[in-house]
């Protein structure tokens, strides 16, 4: 199959593990490649991700119905990925020299770029074992190394940071909020779905804005995206 491959990192050895992945994505977009996509807010990393031109606008009814039912996630950079990526490489003292876990990480954006911030251990968490594959490759392509785990919590580690990119989505996880302060220090959650959020332990940070790439034409209220630190309760005493 072919790739667009153009991380130097990157080579033939990683094609087994990209037909894995794309293999699915096949199977509801026959036409859909991956591509080594540059991101506008966080130049400094590329990530293999669905390409550009996939005919968004075109999907036949049953083509949206498969992909809602196969939701793979890890084919975007979300927009929430990219401000919190970029917001660890502004501030890499959040995260560096520190252990950190990125919940709910898809392409492995936020892990990747705490990683590069010279963060000590980064585990890039994901119920789906395809987007903990796709952050394998991610990884490699911007010549970091992190750890996976597939289940949040399967251990009860302590974590200095755990960093939140677009998870609250859905409403099942707006609890893992509380704990999560208790898993960690700290915790950076960047989100463009949730009005008034509005959680104890949880300040404001900071309204960014960014696309989801490749493009998903979504309303452009999900391209402001905020950015919310959570502080463990004994740390603020
Ligand atoms: C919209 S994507 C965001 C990916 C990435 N953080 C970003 O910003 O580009 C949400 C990801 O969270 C994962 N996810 C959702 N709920 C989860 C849970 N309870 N445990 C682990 N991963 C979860 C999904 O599988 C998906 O990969």
């Amino acid at each position: 199959m072919e790739l667009g491959f153009q991380s130097p990192a990157l080579g033939p050895e990683n094609r087994l593990d990209s037909d894995k992945l794309l293999a699915p994505l096949r199977a509801i977009l026959p036409e859909a490649r991956l591509e080594w996509l540059p991101l506008p807010e966080v130049p400094e990393l590329g990530l293999l991700l669905l390409n550009q031109d996939y005919p968004q606008h075109t999907l036949t009814p049953e083509q949206s119905l498969r992909i809602m039912q196969y939701p793979a996630y890890w084919c975007f950079c979300w927009a929430s990925g990219q401000v919190l990526a970029r917001y660890l490489l502004d501030n890499p003292d959040v995260v560096a020299g520190r252990r950190v876990l990125d919940f709910g990480c898809g392409s492995g954006i936020a892990a990747i770029a705490a990683a590069r911030a010279g963060a000590k251990q980064v585990v890039a968490c994901d119920l789906d074992r395809d987007a903990l594959l796709a952050s394998r490759i991610n990884a490699q392509g911007n010549g970091v190394v992190l750890d996976y785990s597939e289940d949040f919590f399967a251990d009860q580690q302590h974590y200095d940071v755990i960093l939140v990119a677009d998870v609250l989505y859905d409403r099942a996880n707006l609890p893992l909020l509380a704990q999560f302060l208790e898993r960690a220090d700290e915790v950076l959650v960047a989100d463009s779905r949730v009005k008034d959020f509005n959680f104890p332990g949880y300040r404001h940070l900071g309204l960014y804005r960014a696309d989801t790439v490749p493009d998903l034409a979504e309303s452009e209220e999900f391209s402001r995206v905020n950015l919310y630190r959570g502080i463990a309760e004994a740390r603020q005493l």
